[in-house]
């Protein structure tokens, strides 16, 4: 299982992924392993195999299932933190660093699409960053002019931002972006990589992944194992690695829906705004008459809304699309997924903390599909013992270079702190009595805390609400019906199987 069987579903899902064969058994061995077959380790796959490496992919769940099949797959190369926020904490050349790795990755995913023939609704458009009030007006100028400073080319300041409701509202034009099917794209990564030899397991969650023999030794529940040279970690939020580079990101969810727009009624274009949290729109062509608008926003702090504010977030954010999308039809499909933020804005890609052949990709924050295929052109570099200029920036063994970064460092620890203390608090509900059938919810038993999910059936299913990663206190998530937790973003289905790491193993009995 992986976050794909979380309650909704995407507009992608409506694609099948690539089956892959059940799962792993007795040992194999390749040159690089890769765990994880999102954007990032499917790019790193195949970026290595076309190297000339052998490679085996292994996935705790469907390949192609995770975070990557809830996106919105806008490929940007601005930066959703903003460039002047980049330039004025990081520096210049982080920022460059920055541009020039989602440019490349936007390239990247050109070419390959056009090489593999991957039939995938790949198309280069505008994209607009316009004001959300008449106040914001100011930072779309600071913006053009850390653009200008950091190398941004193709980028200009329009009065009005050509949004059937925006007329009148000044953006920024950037020229060059782009847009995908994400499930088509990685359905034919997949099929390159079999043509090319390599190995892709479902089914076959990793639980430890460590250096050996001059080598690298990953183990599956249940005992398979890979031995390889290097492994890439590419599991979104990092399974091997307990708690360093945890510390320095923060889940946060965010909610996306589809709706039909009459063709020619909407630029195809990417839009996206100034409002914190920011609103994101793209197109997603159907056919001769309509397209699929896609509206995404509304984020917050994994586990820190409860269901009448999530439906509060969902109906705010389509009220405001219908404010600017007058044409929009009925909404189809809504979902949700997590990002994870890192405290100083950029990804962690590169070698991990005290290791020598085990590198990780995380980080990903909104834009971690154009992160994700950064990764792989990066980390092919790196296992191959190359240099390589964006190594620096993206270091994962940093520490918070700014102020601003170490502010948010902090502010997202003691929220972790407060999370772990939460054992001692009261439950949400006196017992499981009052738990309504489809419902879960928080209950004090003795010392401890019970983590109780009444199925519609009537079924109960009790766990410790004790996370297995590290001990935070879960939250339950009345929208993908499932357990999340706020500290470092794993998640649990019901019965307790893990959705999402950094956890590895189910939740565990009631004591
Ligand atoms: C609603 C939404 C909108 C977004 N919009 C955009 C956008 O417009 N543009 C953009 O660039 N980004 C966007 N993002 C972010 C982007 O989608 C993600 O950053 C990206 O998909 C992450 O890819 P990944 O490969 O790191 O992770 P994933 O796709 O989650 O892949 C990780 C894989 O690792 C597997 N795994 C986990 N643990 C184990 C284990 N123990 N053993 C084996 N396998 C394991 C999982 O099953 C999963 O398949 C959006 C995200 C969301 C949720
Ligand atoms: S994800 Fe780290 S404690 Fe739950």
């Amino acid at each position: 299982m992986n976050s794909g069987s979380e309650r909704s579903s995407s507009l992608w899902m409506e694609i099948d992924a690539a089956e892959g064969p059940p799962s792993l058994s007795g040992e194999e061995r390749a040159d690089i392993l890769v765990v994880g077959s999102g954007i990032a380790g499917l790019s790193a796959a195949y970026e290595l195999t076309q190297a000339g490496r052998s490679v085996i992919v292994l996935d705790r769940g469907p390949l192609s299932g995770g975070m990557s099949a809830r996106t919105t797959a806008h490929l940007a190369s601005d930066c959703d933190d903003y460039y002047h926020a980049l330039v004025s904490s990081l520096g210049l050349e982080a920022a460059r660093t920055f541009h020039q790795s989602h440019v490349a990755a936007i390239n990247r995913i050109e070419a390959i699409q056009e090489a593999e023939a991957i039939d995938c609704d790949f198309a280069r458009l505008d994209g607009y960053l316009f004001a959300a009030s008449e106040g914001d007006v100011g930072l779309l100028d600071r913006e053009l002019e850390a653009c200008q400073r950091v190398g941004v080319t193709g980028v200009e300041r329009l009065e009005s931002a050509p949004l059937p409701g925006a007329a009148g509202r000044a953006c920024l034009r950037f020229s060059g972006q782009g847009r995908f099917h994400p499930r088509k794209y990685m359905n034919g990564l997949i099929a390159a990589l079999r043509r090319d030899g390599a190995r892709l397991y479902a089914n076959s969650p990793v639980e430890s992944v460590e250096e050996a023999d001059g080598g690298v030794v990953a183990k599956c529940v249940g005992g398979a194992r890979v031995r390889c040279d290097a492994a890439v970690i590419a599991t979104n939020s990092p399974v091997n690695d307990w708690m360093a580079i945890h510390t320095k990101q923060a889940p946060y969810r965010t909610y996306a829906f589809a709706a039909p727009v009459p063709k020619g009624s909407v630029p195809d274009a990417l839009f996206w705004d100034t409002a914190d949290p920011y609103h994101y729109v793209r197109l997603q062509p159907r056919n001769d008459d309509e397209d699929v608008l896609i509206v995404g926003g509304e984020d917050h702090k994994t586990g820190h809304a409860g269901a009448d504010e999530i439906r509060e977030r969902i109906e705010r954010l389509e009220a405001w699309a219908r404010g600017f999308f007058p044409t929009m039809g009925i909404v189809e499909r809504i979902w949700s997924g997590q990002v994870l933020e890192p405290t100083d804005r950029l990804p962690y890609i590169g070698r991990n903390h005290g290791n020598a052949a085990i590198y990780v990709a995380t980080g990903d924050s909104g834009q971690g599909m154009t992160s994700g295929v950064a990764a792989g052109i990066l980390l092919r570099e790196l296992v191959l013992g190359r240099e390589h200029a964006w190594a620096a920036a993206f270091d994962p063994r940093r520490k918070p270079a700014s102020v601003a970064a170490a502010t948010e460092y902090l502010k997202e620890n003691l929220d972790v702190a407060a999370r772990m203390l939460a054992h001692v608090t009261p439950g949400e509900v006196k017992s499981v009595e009052d738990l309504p059938p489809g419902s879960g919810a928080i209950i004090r038993r003795g010392l401890g805390k019970i983590a109780a999910y009444r199925a519609e059936s009537g079924r109960l299913y009790l766990h410790s609400a004790s996370c297995t990663h590290a001990g935070c206190v879960l939250e339950w998530n009345p929208f993908e019906m499932c357990w999340d937790c706020p500290c470092h973003g794993s998640q649990f289905a019901p019965d307790g199987e893990v959705l999402n790491g950094p956890a590895i193993h189910p939740l565990r009995n009631p004591d």
